[in-house]
């Protein structure tokens, strides 16, 4: 890869596995890669897909490398500049930008909002955020007593500023099928709020990410927004994150989309060639495998040190459950958070049920100056000790005490490592870890694309309410 990389170091854990015993897994992991593959050609080849490959939506995996490609031909009139131009307009145009959205079409850009921008970014004046609007999440849930929260705070910014940008709000509404109901519901009421506070602007101030048909396509249309982007066909709802379902919030939020893009193609590439040996997508694979197989170690723990990496977490345990809990199958997925959590789960992780492989993700170079622990006259607390010591340090004390607490009662923890938290190797973890995901599918068999399983809430709601 060609800048810093994503390195995976499950050293520890391989200690309580037989010696070699990963290197047996090499010849089915390597076929597990090829079929991956030879299911992007067969999506791109236009051919039937066969009934048991079905549904394919292979498309994630060269879709960044086709966006980069795209962007390098066409300039001004590819997808990214289309994209970068429009989060620019929203920008410009209001403080405030609601994304709408649930499940896949939701937890990328929260994962990006958090691990990216200050747990305070809302809070501060726009000067402060360098003219990036409020980011605010809606639609993932019924929940009347918060959405009014929102609705409110949104009306009384349009009534204290009526005629400037401090007032305004952009609704970013995402639905690739275009017809669940929670996000379709939202969309109704934040509609509503845009419609009558800013009659004159509510088609530049609207923009939807849907699929090429269905409900939300159909009021697009009917409505004549200034700009309505896709989702291609061939990449479904949790593989969606670098398409324009997180591409446009992150452009609207100011991120650099191209960085975000220059890493998941760069994993792309290191997946498709690299050898099994250095593969961090096949190694992550092969291990979390023969955890599972060989001792029973179903829940897979990632544990997230720092709170910026909680919902790249959570976007995890939805990419993993949807697509490999199936048939009664699939190991389950569990974020913490450390320190916070070492003081409520890391008991169970100590002392409970042998089930657990932890893999720490460590999120690497501290973006800003470090704090360092004061000197103070009244030292009852026993800390001029540590004064002078930076805090990146103190974590450091708790990671290595946590591992090796771990070790010591043989159980199995790895390291993924990030070189530091940017737009560059967020790309590359997303993409990771998509791709371990079905490379994972493909070794047990469970397809991996697909939740049928969703269904039935849904059309059990559906029913209640009585809708067709
Ligand atoms: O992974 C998936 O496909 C799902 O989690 C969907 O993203 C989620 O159900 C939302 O669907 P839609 O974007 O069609 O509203």
């Amino acid at each position: 890869m060609s800048q810093e990389s994503l390195q995976y170091s499950p050293e520890a854990a391989l200690k309580l596995l037989p010696a070699g015993r990963i290197s047996t897994l090499e010849s089915v992991l390597l076929a597990a890669r090829e079929e991956t593959l030879v299911d992007v050609d067969l999506w791109q080849s236009g051919s039937p897909i066969p009934a048991e490959k079905k549904p394919l939506d292979a498309a994630f995996i060269q879709w960044p490398e086709e966006l980069l490609a795209d962007l390098q031909s066409n300039g001004d009139k590819s997808l990214v500049v289309r994209l970068e131009a429009c989060g620019k307009r929203l920008q410009e145009s209001a403080d405030s930008v609601v994304v709408l959205g649930i499940g896949g079409s939701y937890m990328g850009m929260r994962a990006m909002f958090e691990a990216l921008r200050s747990p305070y970014h809302n809070e501060q004046s726009r000067k402060t955020r360098c003219g990036v609007p409020r980011l605010y999440f809606e639609g993932w849930n019924v929940d009347s007593d918060q959405q009014q929260v929102l609705l409110n705070l949104l009306d009384q910014r349009a009534e204290q500023h009526p005629n400037s940008v401090d007032g305004k709000t952009a609704v970013i509404v995402i639905s690739k099928s275009g017809g669940t109901l929670e996000c379709a519901v939202a969309f109704r009421t934040f509609r509503e709020l845009i419609e009558r506070r800013f009659p004159k602007d509510a088609q530049q101030l609207i923009v939807p990410v849907t699929g090429d048909s269905g409900r939300l396509r159909d009021l697009s249309n009917a409505a004549g927004y200034e700009d309505t982007f896709s989702i291609p066909d061939g990449i479904g709802g949790r593989f969606s994150i670098l398409t324009s379902v997180g591409l446009l919030p992150a452009a609207a939020n100011g991120m650099d989309i191209r960085a975000l893009l220059r890493g998941a193609a760069d994993m792309t590439e290191h997946f498709r060639n690299a050898p099994f040996a250095s593969n961090v997508v096949l190694q992550y694979v092969a291990v979390s495998h023969a955890f599972e197989i060989d001792l029973g170690m179903t829940t897979r723990i990632l544990s997230t040190w720092g709170s910026q990496l909680e919902a790249v977490g959570l976007w995890y345990d939805q990419l993993l459950s949807e697509s490999l809990g199936k048939h009664e199958r699939g190991a389950t997925p569990l974020t913490v958070v450390n320190t916070r959590d070492l003081h409520s789960r890391g008991q169970q992780h100590q002392e409970g049920r042998r089930d657990k492989l932890i893999t720490n993700l460590l999120p690497g170079r501290p973006q800003k100056p470090p704090i360092t622990v004061p000197k103070h006259d009244l030292d009852q607390d026993q800390l001029n000790q540590l004064a002078g010591v930076a805090m990146p340090r103190i974590l450091q004390a708790a990671i290595d005490g946590t591992n090796k607490a771990y070790a010591d009662e043989r159980r199995p923890t790895a390291d993924l490592v990030m070189p530091t938290i940017n737009e560059y190797s967020l790309g590359q973890l997303f993409q990771m870890l998509m791709l371990a995901t079905v490379v994972e599918g493909r070794l047990v068999g469970t397809n991996p694309y697909g939740q049928p399983g969703v269904e039935a809430y849904k059309k059990n709601m559906q029913a209640n309410l009585g809708i067709k």
